[in-house]
């Protein structure tokens, strides 16, 4: 399990507790995140649940995978070093604590 964090561009602050294996994504549309659309329902096709991860902790997250980088390019808001689709995020106690920036726009 871990408590991820979601913090909306509008300042609005979610912690969601989740189970291992959830996808960040699945977290956020479950528990009414709004800043995260996920539209394609998580298999790394739409680019609606771009998020921006904490810099500090983004070298210990998995890497992302090319399908996920080919797929970053298409994404509505500002792309930068530390954006990454919430689909892709499992949920694990590596994971704990972790904070998520969301863009004001997704599509
Ligand atoms: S939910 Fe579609 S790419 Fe993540």
């Amino acid at each position: 399990m871990a408590n991820i964090t979601f913090i909306e561009a509008s300042g609005q602050s979610t912690t969601v507790a989740l189970n291992d294996g959830w996808s960040l994504m699945q977290g956020a549309t479950a528990n009414g995140v709004e800043g995260i659309l996920g539209e394609c329902g998580g298999s790394c096709a739409c680019a609606t649940c771009h998020c921006y991860v904490d810099e500090a902790r983004l070298d210990a997250l998995p890497p992302a995978s090319e399908a996920e980088l080919q797929m970053l390019e298409n994404v509505a808001a500002e792309r930068r070093p530390n954006s990454r689709l919430a689909c892709q995020l499992k949920a694990s106690a590596a994971l704990e604590g972790l904070v998520v920036h969301l863009p004001a726009v997704q599509e």
